[in-house]
């Protein structure tokens, strides 16, 4: 018996198609196998996946396995079928070479079993950095109703009365180690404080800032992004967010209806008033391209560049992710946005509201943690978009460029915003630690630190190595930070103003292959400008030496993905995406 009350539901496909009853058959006896009924099957009740990113080795995302419990729950009471299935796990900090190589294949599984599968709508459990974006990209792909679930930031941390922050507290505790203020013991008993309970970072790095992206995009339930992991309220989201995708199964209401241009310049004006993380440009890129959706790079400095910082969170302000949900979280930071005419009111999200209507009232609860728009606590806080003859694109996050950094490079009466000196060039993570105390490289205040050979061919999945700490010798002077530009990314967490993302990366022949330590680099902020100071001449003939060389050498691969990713993968600046795979969009209704 078919229910009619609701539009023709794909799993009917499978599980009620009268032209094919011995496929239909075969169908239902398998899945009757978990126990359940031929009844429940054949009720016309829509069947709802959960993409279960979370499991012993992705311990951030690990509480989505409790939280499913609530997810079914709601599923079941608003008339649907759960079925849960794992999703290639991705663990930020834990996988080797990088996490980065993961979203792509997490990405692929997806759409393999949101494609292949009779699933009609898919709650996303989003969390640790890539998760979000590989969920986002994959629900892009399939277009069939989805609705992300994010399993909520750690609580705050704290050592010795202070807070301590993910990440961030690691770059802060290696300075201390360099300097001898700690030892190993003191080092790893700092660091394991910042993470007192399940949940993902909770400073705003990429797993806070893509959360409270997917929420921005209009994907996730409204005020639902920041809600701390053990919260009680988690539990609750969860339990109305499976209620809610069986309503938007009723409804069709498809990401291609949510992901619209307008969306993604809602969640680049809010990623700069956030602090929000440099990854979050290669994320939105991607998703982007999946639905279909003309994104450039350019966009986040026209559209995201003169919006101020209005939360207060580590590694651009002082506090963490329970004060970040307590005062009010994405709703609170887009009200304020939406006063000054800064956002696309009319996106649609995935309750069946525009952005405007669910966020109209909502208010700060705690001013010390979300500033009003007329108190930001920075002016101008987006990125920057630079470019030159090293590289075609790269960014700049402005918001955690503090004093001593603005004071020392950007302050030069006779040219300010503008720094150049001489460089000192590492060709991957291994060589920068193997080499950055050596007294021998000679390194002072006016050096500019250069990583390359860390891109997403390079060190495959592009490696998060940029913020690269000074030499101890200069730290123990004061010299906590030098400028570092690089092909690689950096941590969300990092609050290094590093210039990253380098496009086309030196493993893809960019200029950065082509640079030398002891070569001079100028960068101009004004101009949007980074040029190593060399004629066009000797920049040619070191080009056709890198060719008669056989291009920028990096280690070979060592496992099958890794070779296949980087024979297809495309660069940084248009989201690192599996070149050729968005050209498959909108698969569900094919
Ligand atoms: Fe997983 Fe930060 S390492 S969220
Ligand atoms: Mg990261």
């Amino acid at each position: 018996m078919t229910d009619t009350s609701t539009p023709r539901l794909r799993s009917r496909a499978w599980f009620d198609n009268p032209d094919n009853i011995d496929m239909t058959a075969l169908y239902l006896e398998r899945y009757l196998n978990f126990g359940l009924s031929l009844e429940e099957l054949r009720s016309g009740k829509p069947i709802i996946g959960i993409a279960q990113t979370g499991s012993d080795l992705s311990p951030c995302n690990r509480h989505h396995l409790v939280l499913a419990e609530r997810i079914r729950e709601g599923i079941r009471e608003a008339g649907g079928i759960a079925l849960e299935f794992p999703v290639h796990p991705i663990q930020e900090t834990g996988k080797r070479p990088t996490a980065g190589l993961d979203r792509n294949l997490a990405y692929l599984g997806l759409v393999e079993a949101l494609y292949g599968y009779p699933i009609d709508g898919v709650v996303l459990t989003t969390g640790c950095d890539k998760t979000t974006p590989a969920c986002l990209m994959a629900a892009a792909t399939v277009n069939i109703p989805a609705i992300a679930l994010s399993v909520g930031p750690m609580l705050n941390g704290w050592h010795k009365g202070e807070w301590t922050g993910s990440g961030t507290i690691v770059w802060k505790g290696r300075q201390m180690l360099a300097a001898g203020e700690i030892d190993d013991a003191g080092f790893i008993k700092l660091v394991a404080s910042s993470a007192p309970s399940t949940g993902y970072c909770n400073t705003m790095g990429t797993a806070t800032t893509m959360n409270s992206l997917a929420e921005a995009l209009g994907m996730m339930l409204p005020g639902s992004a920041a809600i701390p992991a053990p919260y009680r309220d988690r539990q609750e989201v969860a339990y109305l967010t499976g209620k809610r995708i069986v309503e938007m199964v009723a409804e069709d209401l498809k990401p291609s209806d949510i992901l619209t241009l307008d969306a993604f310049h809602n969640a680049i004006v809010v990623n700069s008033a956030i602090g929000g993380s440099t990854n979050a440009p290669i994320h939105l890129a991607a998703i982007a391209r999946h639905i279909g959706v003309e994104l450039p790079l350019k966009d986040w400095e026209t559209k995201g560049h003169k919006v101020p910082l209005l939360v207060n969170l580590q590694p651009a302000g002082e506090y963490l992710g329970e004060d970040y949900y307590r005062a009010g979280g994405v709703p609170a930071v887009v009200a304020q946005l939406m006063g000054q005419g800064l956002i696309r009111e009319q996106a649609m999200t995935v309750n069946g509201q525009t952005m405007g209507e669910n966020c109209r009232d909502a208010t700060i609860e705690d001013e010390r943690v979300i500033r009003r728009f007329d108190q930001p606590l920075r002016e101008e806080a987006g990125f920057l978009v630079l470019s030159g003859n090293l590289f075609d694109a790269a960014i700049m996050k402005t918001s955690v460029i503090d004093e001593a950094f603005r004071t020392r490079y950007l302050s030069n009466p006779d040219d300010p915003n503008a720094f150049e000196g001489p460089v000192v060039v590492f060709d991957g993570p291994e060589d920068y630690h193997h080499r950055i105390d050596d007294p021998a490289l000679g390194i002072t205040p006016e050096t500019l630190l250069f990583m390359r050979g860390a891109g997403p061919i390079g060190y495959p999945g592009a490696a998060e190595v940029v913020n690269m700490r000074p030499p101890a010798y200069l730290i123990t002077e004061g010299i906590g930070a030098l400028p570092c530009v690089g092909d690689g990314r950096q941590s969300g967490t990092s609050g290094s103003p590093s210039i990253l993302n380098a496009s086309p990366e030196a493993a893809a022949n960019g200029g950065l292959a082509l640079l030398r330590t002891g070569d001079r680099v100028r960068v101009d902020l004004n101009k949007g400008t980074v040029d190593v100071l060399i004629a066009a001449e000797e920049l040619a003939d070191r080009r056709s030496a890198l060719e008669a060389a056989g291009g920028y050498a990096y280690p070979a691969s060592q496992t099958p993905w890794q070779e296949i990713q980087r024979s297809i993968v495309g660069q940084m600046d248009s989201g690192a995406i599996l070149e050729g795979s968005e050209k498959y969009q909108r698969i569900a209704q094919t």
